[in-house]
């Protein structure tokens, strides 16, 4: 491997640990929230995919607009419009803005749960979008 490629490398591994970690900060904030009511709570990309993927009381799953790869970009069920993929493994922004994270939580729950998700959905949902295949 040239000396360029290398460094290239070493750039893209690091800015993929830099977007990570503002979806893991996220994550640990809902782990605490979790904690306070199941002590040794550990959050688990297998059951954040379930939840992801499956109906949750409405009509819709999360998948429905987001599909069942967050990885690729997604579409909105009702109005067709574009959505980025989910991960923040495809699109550096996710969040890195608490205001907004915390916003479509809120209202995408709503439609999905019929409820807002608890600290310890949320915190699978991330896991589940931070792993690298699926
Ligand atoms: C009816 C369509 C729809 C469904 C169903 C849906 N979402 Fe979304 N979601 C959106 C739209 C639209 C946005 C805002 C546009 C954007 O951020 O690209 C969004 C944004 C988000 C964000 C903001 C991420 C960030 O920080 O940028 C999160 C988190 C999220 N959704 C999680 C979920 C979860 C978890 C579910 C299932 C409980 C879900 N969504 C179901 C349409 C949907």
């Amino acid at each position: 491997m040239g000396r360029l490629s290398v460094v290239a490398l070493v750039l893209v591994v690091f800015a993929r640990v830099g977007i990570a970690a503002d979806a893991r900060s996220y994550m640990e904030t809902q782990l605490v929230l979790a904690r306070e009511t199941q002590v040794a709570f550990n959050a688990d990309p297998d059951r954040g995919a379930r939840f992801f993927r499956t109906a949750q009381g409405e009509d819709w799953s999360c998948s429905s607009c987001h599909t069942e790869d967050p990885r690729e970009a997604g579409e909105h069920i009702t109005t067709g419009k574009a959505i980025d993929a989910l991960s923040p493994l495809s699109t550096p922004s996710r969040f890195t803005d608490t205001t907004k994270t915390d916003k479509w939580f809120r209202r995408n729950c709503g439609d999905v749960v019929g409820r807002e998700c608890t600290a310890a959905e949320k915190a699978d949902v991330i896991a589940f979008l931070l792993q690298p295949t699926r």
